[in-house]
């Protein structure tokens, strides 16, 4: 026995054994840093690629495919700080087929038909219709109604159990919060959440400008938007929906396809278009064709197209493996990727002083543009990749968007004395704009120019100073900042209120031999813009100063918590806010030493740490800044302005940079001050009584809804008409049927109208 086993236990097979394992194990490290954290290190073409290596040695050797293997699961995208939400019908995922490279110039779609003929057979009937669309290349994500409100919103999760981003969802414009009538009881619509191509460049060139490093490309995004913790932030940024499937529904039945495209655009549900019905496997190949020709004029990423059977009661006969339906495929297009060569790595600076390397290419002709720049985004990346000047390397652009550069074609055709690129030797330590040595923060890759007087950083920071969303002197923004510095007039922002009219009209714009000046009109223009900028308040002062991680929308939450900017400058609140964050980072870590083994001086230090993390906390929360609670081992802290955002601004004002600003404005006069300032203490004596909870009603009342509503709202609570788990309570007056019922499964408490008069009058 035992010998028969050694003999069947052949060396290929436990190469396979071996190769297997591996192949799992990069695909599950590539799952969650996709799904999860939206930043995965190898491209979509590779992941593909190694899928289906394992696929094929599942497929060979079947006695070692491993019942937990990824090709046996749909992903994972599930996060902590998320609710969680048991889908009503698991979300699966789609098995690919793949466009194949041919010799002789032929599309390559044998695995289509292939696909094609499996649905015929299972079926058992003649070649049924499909429908084929693009596959949007973006975040799955479910919208579940009910009596014409969204109730709630989830990622995939693991496919049983998604991430409750409801709040974040709502943000996103072309998703209704409210259905017309006549709608379906229950509507759970599937689909994708993504960025377009234009409003993603714009999020990145805003990013940079505010110091944050740039998403790779939309998918990831979109990705790491839809699981940030602020809705604040989501609503900042610009994400997309479109919808493609069907969850629960409860309705008039729905034949196929078809009739389901129908009561989604009747609903105001935006679908996913192109949606082409084709009968027969030849008009399937030309819709997959015709859509691989479309996809460069999406305006969205897309990297397949999909194709369904057309009738739903035929879906249902098919049904769906633990992973996938067996009535739908997505065929994958082959990326279109060239080798060229990197004719050098430039470094540019950024507002903030960040450096960045473009790869400056040969060009080449790529998914229907030429390409002759890609950013190779910071010195991690290009260590990963070890890609050095000169290099022949594949480009690819990512989602037919992004150029990326793939990999080394031929390192062994680098000259022998080649080294690894550094950003830090290539530009030799110093800035490349204003020649004063860099520096590199520790946990953060990039390299940056801390010179505030950086001739690069001082024109962009000038630039983004005279925005309309900062101090709106726009007069004095674009080609005039940049002339401004290069002149020597002006070495920060600041100064621009030194300038007196005469001079700034003789600002030449032109050159030596063709003078054009700036003039009197624009002169006195930009002199009234200046005095308006100094009574500007403060949020839009914090978004001027261009504080790495503080945007239009953190610096409205900024502005809420102080008085003017000399309290910002000196926040007691900021500094325990970002105290608390390193803590609970600090506790975390030492947990997981403790765990490993268990210390006992380490456990009591983190016992004092932990005392020391509630005192600081203790008075903030009692004035309603912050929440925070230690119940396990590292504590959880709630606040309006997030860690990063607050330990930004401390460091910039303690800075050369920011003391500088200080004293500038001191000098000038300057002290914007907050409307936007509002005592909190939602506990304390006099406060809203209803302050920070949310009802929904049902049912009637004594006295007509909207009349209530306005009670709530006058009493600082606010009334919301869809039921989520984040709803305070359900108020329930005669009658009011299914929301009883969804209140109970969310768990949010009942009261009667007697109960929430109780509410009011307290305080
Ligand atoms: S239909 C249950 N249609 O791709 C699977 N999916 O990789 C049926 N996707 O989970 C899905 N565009 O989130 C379908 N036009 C489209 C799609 C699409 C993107 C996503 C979807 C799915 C994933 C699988």
């Amino acid at each position: 026995m035992a010998d028969m086993e050694l003999f069947e236990y052949s060396p290929e097979k436990r190469e396979a054994e071996r190769r297997a394992a591996e192949l799992r194990a990069i695909i599950r490290r590539n799952d969650r840093l996709y799904y999860a954290e939206a930043s995965p290190e190898i491209s979509d073409a590779e992941y593909d690629r190694l899928y289906r290596e394992l696929e094929a040695l599942e497929a060979a050797w079947p006695e070692l495919a491993a019942p937990d293997s990824p090709t046996r699961a749909v992903g994972n995208d599930l996060s902590e700080g998320f609710r969680k939400v048991k889908h009503a019908e698991p979300m699966l995922s789609i098995d690919d087929i793949f466009q194949q490279k041919t010799q002789d110039g032929s599309f390559g779609d044998a695995e289509l038909i292939e696909f094609y003929d499996r649905l015929g057979k299972a079926l058992g009937t003649a070649l049924p219709a499909v429908e084929v669309e693009p596959k949007i290349d973006g975040v799955a994500v479910t919208l579940y109604y009910e009596n014409g409100s969204l109730v709630y919103a989830a990622t995939r999760g693991d496919g049983r159990t998604g991430d409750d981003i409801t709040e974040n969802v709502r943000t996103i414009r072309s998703v209704p919060l409210f259905l017309p009538a006549p709608c379906p009881r229950v509507l759970e619509v599937r689909g994708e959440i993504f960025m377009r191509a234009e409003a993603f460049a714009e999020l990145n060139a805003r990013r940079d400008r505010e110091g944050l490093s740039a998403f790779a490309n939309p998918r990831n995004a979109a990705a790491g938007t839809i699981k940030l913790l602020d809705a604040g932030e989501v609503a900042a940024r610009p994400l997309d929906f479109l919808a493609h499937g069907l969850g629960a529904y409860d309705g008039s039945p729905l034949a196929d396809a078809g009739a389901f495209a129908e009561l989604l655009h009747a609903l105001g549900i935006p679908v996913n278009e192109p949606l082409i019905r084709a009968e027969t496997l030849e008009e399937t190949r030309a819709a997959v064709r015709r859509i691989d020709s479309l996809r460069h004029t999406l305006g969205y990423g897309t990297d397949g197209a999909v194709i369904k059977l057309f009738s739903f009661p035929l879906r249902g006969e098919l049904g769906a493996t633990a992973r996938a339906p067996r009535w739908a495929a997505a065929f994958k297009f082959l990326p279109e990727q060239k080798e060229t060569t990197i004719l050098g790595i430039t470094i540019q600076v950024g507002r903030t002083g960040v450096l960045t390397p473009v790869a400056e290419l040969e060009p080449v002709r790529l998914s229907g543009t030429l390409v002759s720049r890609a950013t190779l985004h910071n010195q991690d990346e290009i260590e990963r990749r070890d890609i050095r000047p000169g290099d022949r390397v594949l480009v690819e652009k990512a989602g037919e968007i992004i150029p990326a550069v793939i990999r080394v074609t031929h390192p062994e055709l680098r000259p022998a004395d080649s080294a690894p690129y550094s950003i830090h030797d290539a530009v030799g330590g110093v800035c490349p704009s204003c020649g004063e040595a860099i520096s590199r923060i520790e946990g953060q890759v990039a390299w940056r120019c801390v010179n505030p007087a950086c001739p690069a950083r001082a024109a962009s920071r000038t630039i983004h100073f005279c925005r309309r969303e900062a101090l709106d002197i726009e007069s004095l923004g674009g080609g005039v900042a940049e002339a401004l510095v290069s002149r020597g007039w002006i070495s920060s922002p600041l100064d621009l209120f030194r300038l007196d009219a005469e001079r700034l009209a003789s600002l030449n714009l032109g050159t030596g031999g063709e003078p054009r000046h700036f003039g009197e009109k624009n002169a006195a223009k930009a002199m009234q813009a200046l005095g308006r900028a100094r009574a500007l308040p403060l949020e839009r002062w914090l978004t001027a100063l261009g504080i790495p991680n503080v945007g239009v929308v953190t610096a409205r939450d900024l502005a809420s918590f102080h008085r003017n900017l000399a309290e910002t400058a000196h926040s007691d609140f900021l500094r325990a806010v970002a105290l608390l964050a390193g803590s609970i980072d600090l506790c975390r870590k030492a947990n997981a030493r403790a765990r490993r083994g268990a210390k006992a001086a380490l456990k009591r230090s983190l016992d004092a740490l932990k005392a020391e993390m509630l005192s600081l906390a203790a008075p903030w929360k009692e004035r309603g800044y912050l929440s925070f609670e230690m119940p396990g081992s590292a504590g959880t802290l709630r606040c309006a302005v997030g860690p990063a955002a607050a330990k930004s601004v401390v460091l910039y004002f303690e800075s050369e940079t920011g003391r500088r600003c200080l004293a500038a404005l001191e000098e000038l006069g300057i002290n914007p001050s907050s409307p936007l300032y509002r005592e909190r203490a939602e506990d304390a004596p006099g406060a809203s009584p209803l302050a920070g909870k949310t009802f929904v009603l049902t049912g009637s009342f004594s006295k007509p809804r909207d009349e209530l509503k306005r009670e709530i709202a006058a009493a600082g609570g606010k009334a919301a008409s869809a039921l989520s788990r984040r709803t305070s309570f359900l108020v329930a007056g005669e009658g009011g049927g299914s929301k009883r019922d969804k209140a109970a499964a969310l768990g949010v408490p009942m009261i009667g109208e007697e109960e929430l008069r109780r509410m009011m009058r307290q305080n």
